[in-house]
């Protein structure tokens, strides 16, 4: 994986209303800074989850709610998600949430080995089209990346909505031998896990009546 990859989403939509700037100003605490990413596990030793493409933060920001204990650290480059996550984190004085308002993969060699207890990535960018495979996040280099971060029966949960990247994920786990697929029965995919919130992309999905798949991995020692 390159140190400088190239990022083909959205960085910035509509533009952004006076609340949400006015959050984004406000929420300067709450963001990562990548020179001070190793204090973070130096100087405390809660259990840290990282949500990579937390949108709008609905999944995000309900997690830290129910767990005042665990620190939460949100990656997105998307501008407005940024915005609308810090929003609901002042909202709620949210004390257990850092945001990298910016592409995972140029921080993720930073974060020590074995320190994230659990990742999820909820309705990545499904980038159907064979030419644009390669936009993917879900890739070979960018697995072994949540491995290594990951500590032992850590766990990576994955959810998409479509076919195409849902076979592309199992075709990629598959062949990894250092994860496990958890699941026993066809629940364990259809089935949304308990820790996980409803988020924007979710409710979408349902709307048309596609059915997600909710794949959990863990990492074997
Ligand atoms: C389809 S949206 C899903 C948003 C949210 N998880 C949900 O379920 O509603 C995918 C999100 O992943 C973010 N994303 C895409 N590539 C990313 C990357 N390399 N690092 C972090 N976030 C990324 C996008 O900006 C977008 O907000």
């Amino acid at each position: 994986m390159s140190e400088n990859p190239i990022f083909y989403g959205r960085r910035k939509g509509r533009k952004l209303s006076n609340s949400a700037a006015s959050a984004i100003r406000m929420g300067k605490k709450h963001l990562l800074q990548k020179e001070n990413l190793l204090n973070i596990f130096f100087e405390n030793d809660k259990k840290k989850i990282v949500e990579i493409g937390f949108g709008d933060g609905e999944n995000l920001v309900q997690s830290a709610i129910k767990n005042p204990n665990f620190l939460y650290i949100g990656a997105d480059p998307f501008l407005n998600a940024t915005a609308k996550c810090l929003q609901k984190i002042i909202k709620y004085n949210l004390k257990n949430i850092l945001i990298w308002p910016d592409d995972i993969r140029k921080i993720i060699k930073l974060f020590p080995f074995d320190s994230i207890s659990e990742i999820k990535i909820l309705f990545p960018d499904p980038w159907p089209k064979r030419k644009h495979k390669n936009r993917r996040l879900i890739q070979i280099d960018f697995i072994n990346h949540l491995y290594n971060i990951l500590k032992p029966k850590g766990t990576l949960t994955i959810s998409t909505d479509h076919d195409i990247l849902k076979c592309w994920i199992l075709e990629k786990f598959q062949n990894y031998s250092k994860f496990t697929w958890s699941a026993q029965s066809f629940k364990d995919w259809q089935l949304k896990p308990t820790d996980c919130f409803t988020t924007k992309y979710e409710l979408k999905s349902l709307c048309h009546n596609r059915n997600p798949s909710w794949f959990i991995f863990v990492k074997i020692n």
